[in-house]
């Protein structure tokens, strides 16, 4: 197996990985700062990492790569670096964003995310097993730190609180329950060590205390935890693929098949990641049997139930207390916003189609038509993430009779001021208003043009699901809907939908991340 890299923009670069018995290159791409280390491959010994921007492009004056290895084409590789002639695939192209290009047309495959994100984790598991020993240890940040220091010249501060808190002795730490076992009150959290010294040969720190404690830290283990120097972790901070209507037509909707999800764990790797960064992708061949949203829910740990069951059939019901459960068209929404915690994730497993017209489903990247509000009309946006409406549902299924009320903005937001879940339910959105009475025509004026945005043809994805087809988003991000339908004496319609929670998704995908891990 051989890797290349090539820069994709300031951030992002792109990877390459070609294996010797597959003639194809398969693709993926990701954050530089994953990408720009010094790193141990198992597959690959030692391997150097670098990029370099082409002369006149960002203004770079770094010399080019492929110049040093005499090709003018290459501007960014990875290489082995036990090699006598360096591992290197050549990208060609004038500039990085023509190579970038390149690199599309060379294989125009959808990419494949997982070997990106496997090499990501094998990267940080690299680079903090690696075995460095520590050379010398000294007190930093006015005697309140330990300023550890290894042997590649790393550097890197440790409070003495933060040391204290995370002893890992036995009296402190029980490593069969991979947990601390003492609280703050046993502690005192301005204590500096009496003796700080590097043990076993720099494979360690000893720390002793003024009340006689004594703690003993691995050189790997604090290599890990290096406070802002730490790796980030994919399933926390992954960069969102954002899409609009030509989602299909683009090539952007992956599909997968659903016994391949079932039986094979990177399919599964692959469409969870999907799921995140995309926010949505297709499943097919499901087939027209009930309980496929089950077997998904299954795989991934287990199906988040609602008031509605541990799913949902979504058909048309006399004396129906849900649109969902007419032939109505359902106007965009996320689901269930009357509940303060609506699920993650949805599932939506079609058993049985409208044969007429109608019955398509609508999908709108909320996220990306969020930061487009955004851009376009701040005031607008700084509303609908400040406002509170409420919304409710009541009514009567599965478990009888129930009654939800929720508060929610309308565009919620995360601590860094990026859309984290948007709130839309036109059908289950209350009367009740608890702003200013002078507030509220702007607040109209901002749901009217937001509305505008996720109805945009530019911005709308139809789709009509066929039988079997299992279409599977994030429900905290894409808005979506149907068109309005007619059952009659030989078409009936017939969904059957089931919810994910994030925390389970991202607890298979660590999972299966060292699971890959240990058998590369
Ligand atoms: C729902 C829903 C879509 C459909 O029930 O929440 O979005 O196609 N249904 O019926
Ligand atoms: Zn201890
Ligand atoms: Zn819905």
């Amino acid at each position: 197996m051989a890797f290349s890299v090539a820069q994709r923009s300031s951030s992002v670069l792109r990877l390459m990985v070609r294996s010797s018995n597959k003639i194809r290159q398969e693709l993926a791409e990701g954050p530089c700062q994953h990408l720009t280390k010094r790193v141990v491959l198992p597959s690959l010994g030692p391997v150097a990492i670098q990029t370099a921007s082409l002369h006149g492009h960002h203004g770079s004056t770094k010399p080019l790569l492929g110049q040093a290895m005499g090709r003018r084409e290459v501007h960014a590789g990875i290489f082995n670096t036990n090699a006598a002639a360096p591992d290197i695939h050549p990208l060609q192209g004038s500039t990085v964003d023509a190579a970038a290009d390149k690199t599309t047309q060379a294989s125009p495959r959808v990419m494949k995310r997982s070997h990106l994100y496997r090499f990501i984790a094998e990267v940080s598991q690299a680079e903090i097993t690696k075995g460095q020993t520590i050379t010398s240890v000294a007190h930093a940040l006015d005697d309140m730190a330990l300023n550890v220091t290894w042997s590649d010249g790393e550097v890197q501060a440790y409070p003495y609180a933060w040391l204290r808190d995370n002893c890992l002795c036995k009296q402190c730490y029980q490593s069969s329950l991979q947990s601390r076992i003492f609280s703050f009150t046993s502690i005192d959290v301005e204590m500096i060590p009496i003796y700080a010294v590097p043990g076993d040969e720099g494979k360690t720190v000893r720390l002793t205390w003024p009340d006689g404690h004594f703690g003993e830290y691995p050189s790997d283990w604090l290599r890990k935890h290096r406070f802002e120097n730490s790796f980030t972790d994919p399933t926390f901070d992954s960069e969102l693929q954002y899409w609009k209507t030509d989602l299909i037509d683009s090539g952007t909707l992956r599909r997968f098949n659903f016994h391949d999800i079932v039986s094979n764990d990177e399919a599964l790797y692959e469409w969870l990641m999907e799921m995140k960064l995309t926010g949505i992708c297709l499943v097919e061949g499901a087939g027209m049997v009930e309980g496929q949203v089950k077997h998904l829910g299954d795989r991934v740990l287990f199906l988040r139930s609602t008031y509605y069951g541990p799913t949902s059939h979504v058909v048309v019901k006399y004396n129906a207390t849900n649109i969902a459960f007419t032939g109505k068209a359902f106007p965009m929404h996320t689901d269930l916003a009357f509940l303060h915690r609506p699920p993650g994730a949805q599932m939506i497993h079609c058993i049985e189609q409208a044969k007429g017209p109608g019955g398509e489903n609508w999908f709108t990247d909320g996220f990306k038509v969020a930061l487009d509000l955004k851009r376009e009309d701040p005031e607008a946006f700084e509303l609908l993430s400040t406002t509170l409406m409420e919304y409710q549902d009541i009514g009567e299924d599965v478990y009888g009779r129930f009654h939800q009320h929720s508060r929610h903005p309308t565009i919620s937001l995360d601590r860094d001021g990026n859309p984290e879940h948007v709130y839309l339910s036109d059908h289950g959105r209350m009367p009740m208003m608890r702003i200013p009475v002078k507030k509220t025509q702007a607040l109209y004026r901002a749901l009217k043009k937001f509305s505008n945005m996720y109805h945009h043809p530019d911005n709308v994805c139809a789709y009509k699901l066929r039988e079997g087809d299992i279409m599977t988003f994030d429900n905290r991000r894409v808005i979506h809907g149907r068109g309005s339908f007619e059952v009659t004496s030989n078409s009936s319609r017939h969904l059957e939908t089931g919810y994910l929670e994030w925390d389970e998704i991202n607890s298979r995908l660590r999972l299966l991340q060292h699971q890959f891990q240990a058998s590369m």
